[in-house]
């Protein structure tokens, strides 16, 4: 017995959970990610901290991690993440060592696109297309049921996608990726950009501080009817929408989900999303355009995943 706690361990936050048998998630810790150009060992204690936090010294039967970066075939390493100093490190067999309960590691939305397959918005489908906003855009595609891996464990790397040549400069190296365009980054940088140049309650939010602005805030904002804060999802719903409407002409979907913390928005995040996809999309008037949906299990998708990974690596 044991129970079993899942991690996901993104560019801006760690979350860790305990997933009960029903799914439900008894208790939770946080921990900021202390960064991208930080030493490794301080991004595994702020794991180590939330994982005792969650057990509180009841036994653990296994440990799922749902990482932000590109994970190997094994399941063994994280090779690269752009938000996160990992490169090539060692961190399932590392952190089963430290916590003596097995360890279970994958890329972060292929985690959530497990939750959303067995228990979440794709149950029952075969083919989908998983993506989740946070700091940048995750990505998973569903074939046979089956999460692609491809030949290095890398597939669904789409956030990555140019869609600018010479655009925005990414964490990832790269110019133009589609996250710098549609993720809680883009969220916040549209609204940033626009501080001082319009009126905005996000100006008093972060105390007229740009860099205190964060993406919890301009959602905030939004439901509160904040005019710039409304046009930042515009923008990011509508860019997740051309993008998808790129990924339905290459996968041909049965559904599109959307996890992440900026799933959190609901349909004021995918109503733009489900316009530009039908707009974007080729063929549109000849075949069935796939439905956008929120995760069931919203920006715990990765959490939930990762205790799925780690149950079955312990045999249960
Ligand atoms: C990373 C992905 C990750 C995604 C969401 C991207 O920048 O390359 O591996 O799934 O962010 O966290
Ligand atoms: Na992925
Ligand atoms: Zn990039």
């Amino acid at each position: 017995a044991g129970l079993f706690i899942g991690v996901d361990v993104g560019g801006t936050k760690v979350l860790a959970a305990e997933v009960a048998p029903d799914d439900s998630l008894p208790r939770i810790a946080r921990r900021s990610t202390p960064g991208r150009r930080v030493e490794v060992g301080l991004v595994e204690t702020a794991l180590d901290e939330a994982v005792r936090e969650v057990a509180d010294g009841r036994p653990v039967a296994g440990v799922g991690l749902a990482a932000a970066g590109f994970v190997d075939a094994a399941g063994e390493r994280v090779m690269f993440a752009p938000h996160l100093p990992w490169r090539g490190e060692d961190v399932r067999a590392r952190l089963a060592a430290r916590w003596e309960t097995v360890v279970a590691l994958d890329n972060d939305a292929n985690c959530a696109a497990l939750a959303e397959c067995v228990a979440g918005a794709a149950q029952g489908t075969s083919e989908a297309l998983v993506v989740t906003m946070g700091t940048g855009i995750g990505g998973a595609v569903v074939l046979g049921g089956r999460v692609h891996r491809g030949t290095n464990g890398m597939a669904g790397e789409f956030g990555h996608a140019q869609v600018v040549p010479d655009g925005a400069p990414c964490e990832c190296g790269g110019r133009g990726c589609w996250e710098q365009y549609s993720s809680g980054n883009a969220l916040v940088r549209f609204a940033r950009d626009r501080l001082g140049h319009e009126p905005t309650v996000l100006e008093e939010m972060c105390g007229g501080v740009p860099e205190r602005l964060l993406g919890p805030m301009v959602t905030e904002a939004a439901e509160h009817g904040d005019l710039l804060a409304r046009q930042a999802f515009a923008s990011v719903g509508d860019w997740l929408g051309v993008g998808l409407a790129n990924l339905v002409a290459a996968f041909d979907p049965e559904v599109v989900v959307v996890g992440g913390g900026v799933s959190a928005a609901g349909d004021r995040l995918l109503e733009p999303a489900r316009s530009a996809l039908a707009r974007s999309l080729v063929g549109a008037a000849h075949r069935r355009v796939p439905p956008v949906l929120r995760a069931r299990f919203g920006p715990e998708a990765g959490v939930v995943g990762a205790a799925y990974l780690a149950r079955g690596a312990a045999g249960g």
